[in-house]
């Protein structure tokens, strides 16, 4: 049954794991908006973007690789779907323009804030209406979050990602040269 919120492997069905995931980016963009009122806050800064750039690109990806398909064919709203086609490219976009900025740049907390910003209106869209929707029309979330974690495992192992620690993540001291994709490996 889909109604079960548990699975064996994650413990959580694809909507408990996205909706983390939603957490997650939204603790980091208000460490960002925290960092932008501090001056000599570059390099943290750069670290930080850097890791809301690849949470976001390993959300989005799963998302468009597992989930979209199975909830577009299960709940007859192309609208919806593609509306979160685009905003996803949208995002796209202007993380590639961060990915090629630094702190400093002209336009650059602009850019992290207004991301921030669409971010916000497209999980509310997915949280409200996408994920209910799914619900109702008896989208096997436990069988597409266990797919869902496997994926996300796959892609942050790629990035470098604690996949762990998203949620918790704290801005790398202003001592640390690091990016904050290079955590230490050795955690436990
Ligand atoms: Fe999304
Ligand atoms: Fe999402």
């Amino acid at each position: 049954m889909s109604t079960n919120k548990t699975n064996r492997t994650t413990g959580q069905d694809a909507v408990a794991l996205l909706t983390a995931d939603h957490k997650a980016v939204k603790a980091l963009f208000k460490q960002f908006e925290a960092l932008s009122r501090q001056d000599d806050a570059d390099e943290e800064k750069a670290a930080l973007v850097a890791r809301i750039c690849d949470e976001i690109s390993v959300h989005a990806q799963v998302e468009e690789e597992i989930f979209y398909p199975a909830v577009r064919e299960a709940i007859d709203d192309d609208d919806l779907m593609d509306e979160a086609d685009v905003e996803h490219a949208s995002a796209k976009e202007l993380i590639a323009q961060l990915e090629s900025m630094s702190p400093g740049d002209d336009h650059y907390d602009a850019k992290v804030t207004v991301l921030g910003e669409q971010i916000d209106h497209h999980v509310e869209e997915e949280q409200n209406e996408m994920f209910a929707k799914a619900r109702k029309a008896d989208v096997d979330m436990d069988a597409l979050g266990e797919q869902i974690a496997a994926r996300k495992a796959e892609l942050g192992a790629e990035l470098g990602l604690d996949d762990d620690a998203p949620a918790t993540a704290q801005a790398p001291s202003s001592k640390s040269p690091n990016r904050a994709r290079k955590a230490p490996a050795a955690r436990k």
